[in-house]
């Protein structure tokens, strides 16, 4: 296959992201392969950041003047192209600090007292269900909530090559009420065949938490479409600023969920003995909000569109496809999840010799090439491989097969560094 991307608009793009002329420590340009851990971000992103600073900074519906009525003004028109974005409604989308907060938001909702202020929704003999595929954000939050309640926490398991393996749908029993599934993993790379999941939970009546993490970037996404009653988004990986993200919830689940944090601005009236609350969403948007980043988010996903997200999806299946037969023609390499690059997003996890992946990425860095090392929040995903971490290169609309050839040829440096294979 070939890329959309003519070599002439990747490098229109990639002058887009000032930090891709950098030189790293070994004095050449870094080759920025960890996407899947942090994006890069365009100028006019960065740019928006500064100039909402310098021209519009106040609070967020709590003035009457100009510059608050301009942030209030941003912040919701951020709300709409998030919306927009996903195929969600404005009021579907909540801001939070990252998809973690996004995914605590829904397991602690669920078990805080009920909106009439009765039971929570969720309680003993009720069943939360995850997957042994999801990074610890869509893991840990529900292994607490069941001993928080002492409702059953319950996964869905892998097959050899890393995808959820659908034969252990059994999982979601009748009494399931949550199915947290990941819509690609961050280290197998595989993109989840999320409709049998989603009809399994929803023929019980379980609400569907998607973690879209790793693929919100790198393929067009229709909320609706997919069916999931609620998502996670991760600004700073979607070539936005870290320190925000969202929730999607369908509008009539997100009604029922009883709020999380509670502080200012979710109130609809306080006493000394009740507190009323918002509507959906400002229900839960306790306290000040960042306004700049949500505002320069907008700027990115505006950013996103004009590129084009089924043309991102294909550049990135297109380097996919070329960075797995770099990988698997390097002797010693055991590269994670599915070698079919078409089940992938643009991600490809890997041992090498079992030399420890902090040395790996050590050697890389020392010839400017930027990989993710260690257990990638995912230490169950990685026990189903016999590993406790790995090394794992992941792509983004701007990485090019020089950026891959550099990693290869980086890979025989490691190689002769430690004198393996010889
Ligand atoms: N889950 C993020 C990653 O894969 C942090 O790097």
């Amino acid at each position: 296959m070939q890329s959309p991307f003519s070599d002439t608009e990747l490098a229109r793009l990639r002058a887009d992201f000032p930090i891709l002329s950098r030189t790293g420590r070994g004095g050449k340009p870094i080759v920025y392969l960890d996407a899947a851990a942090t994006s890069q971000k365009p100028r006019s992103v960065i740019e928006a950041e500064n100039c909402f600073y310098g021209n519009s900074n106040g609070a967020v519906h709590r003035g009457t003047h100009l510059l608050a009525d301009e942030s209030s003004q941003y912040f919701e028109d951020a709300r709409c192209v998030l919306a927009s974005f996903i195929g969600a409604n404005p009021s579907e989308i909540v801001w939070t600090k990252n998809a973690t907060e996004a995914l605590n938001l829904v397991a602690y909702g669920l078990s805080n007292p009920g909106m009439d202020g009765g039971a929570p929704l969720i309680g003993k003999g009720d069943r939360v269900v995850t997957t042994r595929a999801e990074h610890h954000a869509n893991l840990v939050p529900w292994q607490l909530l069941s001993q928080r309640t002492g409702c059953e926490f319950a996964y869905l398991d892998l097959d050899d090559e890393g995808r959820i393996d659908l034969e252990t749908l059994d999982a979601i029993t009748a009494n399931t009420k949550v199915v947290a599934v990941t819509h690609a993993s961050n280290v197998s790379g595989a993109i989840t065949d999320i409709a049998p999941i989603i009809q399994a939970a929803h023929a019980v009546g379980a609400w569907v938490v998607l973690d879209t993490c790793q693929s919100s970037a790198h393929m067009p996404l229709d909320i609706k479409i997919l069916g999931a009653d609620f998502a996670c988004f991760s600004g700073h990986k979607m070539a936005g600023p870290t320190g925000i993200g969202a929730l999607y919830g369908r509008g009539e689940l997100l009604e029922q969920l009883p709020p999380f944090l509670a502080g200012g601005s979710m109130i609809a009236d306080v006493n000394m003995d009740k507190t009323t609350f918002q509507p959906v969403p400002e229900r839960f948007e306790a306290g000040s909000q960042a306004v700049a980043q949500i505002h320069a988010w907008a700027v990115a996903l505006d950013y996103l569109q004009k590129v084009g997200m089924e043309r991102i999806r294909q550049h990135e299946l297109f380097l996919t496809q070329y960075l797995l037969e770099g990988l698997t023609s390097v002797k010693g390499l055991r590269l994670l999840g599915p070698t079919d690059y078409r089940e992938r997003v643009g991600l490809a996890a890997f041992d090498f010799f079992g030399i420890h992946p902090h040395d790996v990425g050590q050697v890389l860095d020392a010839a400017d090439v930027a990989i993710r090392v260690g257990h990638h929040c995912a230490l169950p995903l990685h026990a189903h491989y016999g590993l406790r971490s790995s090394c794992r290169a992941s792509l983004s609309l701007t990485s090019s097969r020089e950026d891959i050839d550099r990693l290869i040829d980086g890979l025989e440096t490691v190689r002769s560094f430690f004198k393996r294979g010889e």
